[in-house]
């Protein structure tokens, strides 16, 4: 199949999130079962041109936007067998940071209509095209609608990765790409709402993990579309995503100072000496150390993870932090880890190499999130022989089984309710877990066999393009 990716952020060359790891690893597991892929994303002003070899020359079109047109280069590159095309408009598109601007909705529609213009002039015919999240959103009712003819009648599927986020302004974006107002639901929100009119329209939906996709049709965690969503059950898969298991590989791993497998973790034990020391933590191999990585916002449950800080610290922990978030959890962690310097670490930002050494070197991984369509932390975590304490909620319950409800088989520890006082509980079931020897190194052992490679996740995405294509045919 031929098969046209769509995405904000692609890994390695932009990333902010999880989106970037999924739309830089799944389409090279797709090429790598003999499919045709390709992906556009933005040429974004950080994106090193020379550290990735990418062109100076390349197509130029002319794509309409609003009443007049505007001029888009294509610089492109092959990649682990897949072409990435970089979409350069540097006033629009390709700006110094991802999102954030107070014209997103309107660049993102352009870049939308951008990948549909390069795809329809370039005579591009592929078999699905597949977007992602509310910025790419358009290109589906795109693809559907008045580029149908164009590119040659495509099958289109939409990813949901992060229902919370839908892209809605107040802005006519829909307008300005050439597509028609119209109410995708009863309840009039759909218009100007670029994700909805996505769910609306594509062949297929697809969301990154089976238990969010059970989630979202609720109003808890429909974020307002779980009625439109319920209309579309029928064609709404649950995907697991994958990691690129070459890149998160301890005994491979670039960034980490020792390398290491489950058959000699000695290795593990040398990182976390070099983990404490780089973070100024006390070096200690028998003290349980706690990475978080990962944004500072609700979603990723710092609300409840503020309180019960101290009390791991308390029980003789040492907790690593990196990550940026909301202004007011930065200010209460500063304090935090001001009042407690030599036991908690913290690091705002964001460093792909200092990531990998906490995965590395940390003993548990803590996630406990409020809402969670995959995450992808837990599963890298696994890799390198961290366990993971998660709040059992999307797609941390569908990866990670509690050790001490199920002896045999458990892979970390959980908790339901979104509360400080069961994640306390569940922490100081990991530290117990811990201080047996015997306990900890089978669980670490199982953790690390575990396989969350592409190769099963691509396979069930080539059967929901086969099913999309079917019903486009249909249509
Ligand atoms: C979003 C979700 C996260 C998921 C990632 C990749 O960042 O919040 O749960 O793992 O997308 O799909």
């Amino acid at each position: 199949m031929r098969i046209v990716f769509a995405a904000a952020e692609v890994a390695p060359y932009a990333k902010v999130g999880g989106l970037a790891d999924v739309a830089g690893s799944l389409p090279q597991a797709l090429a790598a079962l003999g499919h045709h892929v390709s992906i556009h994303l933005p040429l974004h002003g950080t994106i090193d041109r020379e550290r990735f070899g990418i062109p100076t020359d390349a197509v130029v079109r002319s794509v309409p936007y609003g009443r007049s047109h505007v001029r888009v280069a294509y610089p492109s590159i092959v990649r682990g067998g897949v072409r990435v095309v970089f979409v350069d408009n540097g006033r629009h598109i390709g700006r110094a940071t991802v999102y954030g601007a107070p014209d997103d909705a309107k660049r993102y529609a352009l870049f939308a209509r951008a990948v549909a213009e390069d795809l329809a002039q370039g005579g591009d015919r592929p078999d699905v095209i597949h977007a992602h999240d509310w910025h790419t959103a358009l290109l589906v009712p795109m693809a559907a609608g008045h580029y149908r003819r164009a590119l040659g009648g495509p099958a289109t599927v939409f990813t949901i990765h992060n229902l919370a986020y839908q892209g809605q302004s107040a802005v006519d974006v829909v307008g300005l790409v050439g597509l028609p107002r119209k109410h995708v639901h009863p309840e009039k929100h759909g218009e100007l709402n670029p994700m909805a009119r996505a769910i609306a329209s594509a062949d297929a939906v697809s969301t990154v993990s089976e238990r969010y996709a059970e989630e979202i049709l609720t109003p808890e965690f429909g974020n307002g579309l779980e009625a439109l969503l319920a209309e579309r059950r029928d064609d709404l898969w649950g995907i697991v995503n994958g990691i690129d298991v070459d890149v998160f590989d301890p005994f491979a791993d670039a960034h980490i100072p020792v390398h290491y497998s489950a058959v000699d973790m000695r290795g593990k034990a040398q990182d976390k000496a070099a983990l404490q020391k780089e973070l100024g933590l006390a070096v200690s191999a028998r003290t349980p150390l706690f990475g978080v990585i990962g944004r500072l916002v609700e979603q990723k449950g710092i609300d409840i993870l503020t309180p019960v800080a101290p009390e791991i610290l308390r029980a003789g922990g040492q907790i690593a932090v990196l990550g940026t978030g909301e202004p007011r959890y930065e200010a209460m962690w500063k304090e935090l880890a001001e009042r407690h310097a030599g036991s908690l670490s913290l690091r705002l930002g964001f460093d792909a190499a200092l990531a990998q050494r906490i995965y590395a070197g940390s003993d548990m991984f803590l996630m406990p999130s409020r809402f969670e369509p995959c995450g992808l932390g837990q599963l890298i975590s696994f890799r390198y022989g961290t366990v993971p304490v998660v709040r059992a909620v999307g797609g941390l319950a569908d990866t990670v089984r509690d050790a001490d409800a199920d002896a045999r088989q458990g892979t970390g520890f959980s908790f339901r309710e979104y509360a400080a006082e069961p994640l306390g509980d569940a922490v100081r079931r990991a530290i117990r877990a811990y201080r047996d020897g015997a306990r900890w190194s089978a669980l670490r052992t199982r953790v690390m066999g575990l396989d969350h490679s592409w190769a099963a996740s691509a396979r069930r995405y080539v059967e929901m393009y086969e099913a999309a294509r079917d019903s486009a045919r249909a249509a």
